[in-house]
């Protein structure tokens, strides 16, 4: 499949853009520092906090999943039987609570944060896949 250029010029925070990139929904997200600060809060809930799995590339294994990271990058579909998520951006805490934005999986109840991290106890055994991407200039990415 072709790379895909995604502009990114009007994503204002909170806000999602998604596009398709080989056949997947991919994607982006503008993080709030509110929401970076909380990424720091809860690596004892998550299966595996740190991304030792290879679901990313190299340039995005920071606490962040993210070259950038105000902006979240990641395949929207669930790492347990393949669903897409329903991104919950202010109303997450009534999965898991404590936590306000995040990715829940209408299928059989997966929960991930806004790094895409899944939470112990759910049937996805994954992180969210980080898609291979860079940046052509401040608003414009390329996917593949
Ligand atoms: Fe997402 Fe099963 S497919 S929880």
């Amino acid at each position: 499949g072709a790379p895909v250029e995604v502009d990114i010029s009007k994503l204002e925070e909170g806000q999602m853009v998604r596009v398709e990139w080989r056949g997947k929904p991919v994607w982006v997200v503008r993080r709030s520092d509110a929401v970076l600060k909380e990424l720091g809060g809860h690596d004892g809930q998550l299966r595996d906090p740190s991304s030792a799995e290879p679901q990313q590339p190299e340039y995005a294994q920071n606490q962040f999943r993210s070259v950038k990271p105000e902006i979240f990058l990641a395949v929207g579909i669930c790492t347990h039987l393949g669903c897409s998520p329903t991104y919950l951006p202010n109303t997450f805490s009534e999965q898991v609570s404590g936590i306000s934005a995040g990715f829940f999986c209408p299928c059989h109840g997966s929960k991930f944060d806004m790094a895409g991290r899944v939470f112990a106890g759910v049937p996805a055994p994954l992180n969210l896949v980080v898609p291979p991407h860079t940046f052509l200039d401040d608003n414009t990415i390329l996917v593949g």
